[in-house]
């Protein structure tokens, strides 16, 4: 028998009480009303109440993906609080909209009041992009409490490390009687003289223009060579130009090029899920530059940074999945493939028992 469960009150399941009294705008406190404010504190609030459930699914998926295996299942689970992740992103962006209802002269009546905080100080944000993967230098965040909790969050592996490792730890790439690499790097030598032959015999092209076009392809060819040789892709790591792994690189490309494959379809969403949390979160970033830029000009931020400026520059530095990104560069058409041998193609696929007659 089910134990009897007493009736719950929409209101105080929800805290209302505590939630709706917990806007103060500072221009009442200080007898100088400022009628914006209230947007201004709810905005921030609701935000922060996204966060909240942001770093609810980044938890689950990152607990997921701490174990030493993870099943098709967990995938399929990761893949889709992620994919809730992203929506979210999409109102966070969208957001913003509402608080541009809010004139640059209507935030002035009391942007004064609110120096030094700022959404640099947002311990929730900071988290967020400290579990995704972003390399933390420590930013003030004015109570030592929040930093000792951005510190923990910063020992712990991250969504980065963990999915390194997974991707790490991917059967299929070394296959006896099967040197797909190899292969893979004829493919790519062939791709590339295609492409040198068609600049080279371009008669559109001025000298200029197919010398910039040439080196531009040389740079794509080094790249390549970095992915079919450890030494080259370490030193890049050394250098700072790529971050993941050489083993988990060739295999997130190893799953984006036999992505049609039964058994690599999930991973295959879920690495494109993190690359779109990546560029929802830069878009995210881009969107409140602009808005920045508009509402206060080039002045500097209440949290003390150059602003506008400050705000540009991280669009690009802060980018974490940027080598998923990059996988993009590697791609080989469908029919240049190598193919795959039978019992490799067997493994990957699913297959039924047959039913007996
Ligand atoms: C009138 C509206 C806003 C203005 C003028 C503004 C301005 C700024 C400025 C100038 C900075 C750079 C740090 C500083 O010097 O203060 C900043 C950072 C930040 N703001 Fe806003 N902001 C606004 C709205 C929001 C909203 C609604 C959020 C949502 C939570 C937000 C979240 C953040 C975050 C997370 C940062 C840190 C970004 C980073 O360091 O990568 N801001 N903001």
């Amino acid at each position: 028998m089910d134990k009897p469960y007493p009736p719950v009150e929409y209101a105080e399941y929800l805290k209302l009480d505590r939630l709706l009294s917990s806007q103060s705008p500072k221009s009442l406190e200080y007898g100088r009303p400022a009628h914006d404010e209230m947007l201004f504190v709810i905005v921030h609030q609701a935000y922060e109440l996204w966060f909240k459930q942001i770093l609810h699914e980044l938890d689950s998926v990152m607990a997921l993906f701490r174990a030493d295996s993870v099943d098709e299942r967990s995938i399929g689970t990761a893949q889709s609080r992620l994919a809730r992740v992203t929506e979210i992103q999409k109102l966070l962006v969208d957001q913003l909209r509402v608080l541009e209802t809010m004139t640059p002269l209507d935030f002035l009546d009391f942007r004064d009041f609110l120096v030094p905080a700022s959404g640099f100080q947002s311990l929730q944000f900071r988290l967020i992009e400290t579990k995704l993967g972003l390399r933390a230098e420590h930013r003030a965040l004015a109570s030592s409490e929040r930093q000792a909790a951005l510190q923990e969050a910063t020992t712990e592996p991250s969504l980065f490390a963990l999915v390194e490792r997974w991707l790490e730890r991917t059967p299929f790439l070394e296959t006896p009687g099967f040197p797909f690499w190899s292969s893979y790097g004829r493919a790519v030598d062939a791709m590339l003289a295609g492409d040198r032959a068609t600049i080279e015999s371009n008669p559109t092209l001025s000298d200029d223009d197919r010398r910039r076009e040439i080196a531009a392809l040389d740079r794509t060819a080094a790249s390549f060579a970095a992915v079919l040789d450890e030494g080259t892709h370490s030193r890049l790591v050394a250098e700072g130009q790529r971050r993941l792994s050489w083993r988990a690189t060739k295999a997130a490309l190893f799953i984006h090029l036999y992505r049609d494959q039964p058994i690599l379809h999930l991973p295959f969403q879920f690495l494109t899920t993190l690359v779109e949390v990546d560029e929802l979160l830069a878009a995210w970033r881009y969107r409140h530059a602009l808005m920045v830029h508009r509402m206060v000009g080039t002045k500097i931020g209440t949290g003390g940074s150059s602003g506008h400026q400050y705000l540009l520059g991280t669009v690009e530095r802060n980018k974490i999945f940027s080598d998923l990104y990059n996988l993009s560069t590697f791609l080989i058409s469908r029919s240049s493939l190598p193919v795959l041998p039978p019992e490799m193609e067997r493994r990957l696929g699913f297959h039924y028992p047959r039913e007996s007659p």
